[in-house]
């Protein structure tokens, strides 16, 4: 198609799913980088964000995604924890999300954590699609680094392939417990009605161009419509964090998930005690494919346009409140703003 990919807003796509299953793995995967080993004891405890641009995914999809086919000028990642003691972060999560990826381990199926994910993603009703993971660890595995499921599936044996489509089976009969029709992706038609479950592996990659095909084609076929919003709107967003940085004081890591802010822009922020009005002094960018929580260096950049995560520094954020919105002013009324953020 024709259209100017900067017209559309990037779809945000969390990544949801009980502890350990390979959500961090998954996004590294897709990332080309590990954040994984800079994690304490590996175990997930913020919200991350990671953007990743459309050239990169039709990159890591291979064949299966064509890059001239498609619009939206990428995916960002939202990764989550899924130890238990972080379901608000879990929730905030889903809620930012415009499709989500539901990672379970192809080996240990539901667990605690998958089904609390499972009714963030009902009561928010986002649409979302199932990764298998893990499928490297069914005993007498042959990998195929980073090839497509049915390449992979020739490649194994007859036992291994019957022992794989037994835990697949019976990870849709949970999903159809938990109240969701779904099947194997390549046997679904429409993904709406029906959840697609992909058979992935975030330590051989094999399936990992699959599962990227089929988010594209769901947020191309279902979410255009909503992402053909007033980018260049006032900006609106949440906090994930507030931090301590050197050289520019207390800042906010935010996902900005509509709109424009810009360098200078008047904003309002939710806090602990009194709702904060003040000025952009910077924003601050991480590297392409950079995922914020880890990220040490930032392009200072003038403007940000959603969905992106971004860091922000102004003065008066040391009350701020991680889970808050944030809201630039534009030519709106102050205190419209002020009152539309303690409404949240
Ligand atoms: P939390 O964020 O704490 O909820 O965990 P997580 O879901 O992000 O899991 P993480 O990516 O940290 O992976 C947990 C462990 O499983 C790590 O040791 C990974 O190396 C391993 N792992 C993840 N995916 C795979 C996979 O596909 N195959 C194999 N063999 N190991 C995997
Ligand atoms: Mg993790």
């Amino acid at each position: 198609t024709t259209e100017d990919p900067g017209e559309l807003r990037t779809p945000i796509v969390a990544v949801l799913g009980h502890v350990d299953h390979g959500k961090t793995s998954l996004l590294d995967k897709i990332r080309g980088s590990a954040v994984i080993e800079g994690e304490a004891g590996a175990i997930t405890q913020h919200i991350g964000a990671t953007a990743v641009p459309l050239d990169v995914v039709s990159e890591v999809a291979g064949s299966l995604v064509d890059p001239t086919e498609f619009d939206l000028p990428g995916l960002l990642f939202i990764d989550t924890p899924g130890h238990h003691s972080f379901s608000t972060l879990r929730s905030r999560g889903g809620a930012l999300a415009d499709i989500a990826i539901l990672v379970v381990d192809v080996n240990d199926g539901f667990q605690p954590q998958t089904e609390e994910a499972i009714r963030i993603l009902k009561d928010t009703g986002t649409p979302f699609v199932v990764a298998a993971n893990k499928i490297d660890t069914i005993p007498g595995w042959n990998p195929t680094e980073d090839a497509p499921v049915q390449q992979t599936y020739d490649n194994q044996s007859d036992r291994v392939r019957s022992q794989l489509d037994e835990a697949l089976y019976e990870l849709i009969g949970e999903l159809s417990g938990a109240g969701f029709s779904s099947d194997l992706y390549w046997r679904v038609q429409d993904f709406q009605s029906n959840i697609g479950v992909i058979p992935v592996s975030a330590e051989t990659g094999e399936g990992v161009p699959d599962l990227l095909t089929v988010l594209m084609g769901l947020a191309q076929r279902y979410m255009k419509s909503e992402m053909e919003v007033n980018i260049d709107g006032p900006g609106a967003g949440t906090v994930l964090e507030v931090k301590d940085e050197r050289g520019f004081g207390t800042t906010l890591d935010v996902i900005l998930y509509d709109g424009t802010i810009r360098q200078g822009d008047q904003i309002v922020v939710g806090g602990t005690n009194e709702t904060i009005v003040t000025e952009v002094r910077a924003l601050l960018k991480p590297r392409e494919l950079a995922e914020i929580r880890t990220e040490k260096r930032f392009d200072d950049v003038e403007s940000m346009q959603a969905a992106a995560g971004l860091k922000i520094a102004a003065p008066d954020l040391d009350e701020a409140m991680a889970g808050a919105p944030v809201r630039v002013v534009g030519d709106r009324d102050v205190e419209a703003v002020v009152e539309e953020v303690e409404a949240e």
